[in-house]
């Protein structure tokens, strides 16, 4: 079931975000999150309408998906960059895609004309996942960020909503 998140959901939020952050390049941050923090994402998307969307089996969260304004200025207003993850035992079971393709409508409905999702080069999985949705590679960026002493790319895909 794919549906909102909610202040209950905040501990399997943190979960899963500190996983991506500790143990892979999907996350370019070096320092886990608490509650507290997760609370305040959850607040300040809420404020601007922009969805965070929680795929759940009975009590479980295995994965969400948000977005949030590209660059904040006036001019990006027609655009939204939007992530997404995946409790590593659920991933292959089409959660991921569930996910990306009910941020859509809520997208649209805020008058969001494209979509960008900013990817990790050699994240196969999701640049695999983006291409099955529809979104193609605009922008390739070497070298321009460093995690677990290594440089990292970034790959921009988008999609026209
Ligand atoms: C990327 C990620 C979100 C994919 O989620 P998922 O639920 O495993 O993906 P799905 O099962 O919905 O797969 C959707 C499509 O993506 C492709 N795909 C997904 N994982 C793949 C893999 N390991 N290898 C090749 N293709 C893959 C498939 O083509 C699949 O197409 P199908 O629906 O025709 O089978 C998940 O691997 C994840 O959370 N990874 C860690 C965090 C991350 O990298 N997030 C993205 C940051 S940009």
């Amino acid at each position: 079931m794919i549906r909102s998140a909610a202040s209950q959901d905040l501990p399997a939020l943190v979960a899963i975000y500190n996983d991506a952050v500790l143990h892979s390049t999907a996350i370019w941050n070096d320092t886990t999150v608490d509650l507290a923090n997760r609370a305040l994402w959850l607040a300040d998307r809420r404020t601007k309408n922009y969805p965070i969307l929680v795929a759940a089996e009975d009590d479980a969260v295995l994965g969400y998906a948000s977005f949030g304004d590209f660059r904040p200025f006036d001019g990006f207003r027609i655009c939204c960059e939007h992530s997404v993850y995946v409790a590593e035992g659920a991933r292959g079971r089409g959660l991921g895609r569930r996910l990306v393709e009910a941020l859509f409508e809520p997208a649209r409905a805020l008058g969001k004309k494209v979509m960008i999702g900013g990817i990790t080069g050699g994240n196969e999985p999701s640049i695999a996942l983006h291409e099955r949705l529809g979104f193609v590679r605009t922008g390739f960026m070497p070298g321009i960020g460093i995690k677990f002493g290594r440089p990292l790319d970034l790959v921009l895909m988008q999609k026209e909503l």
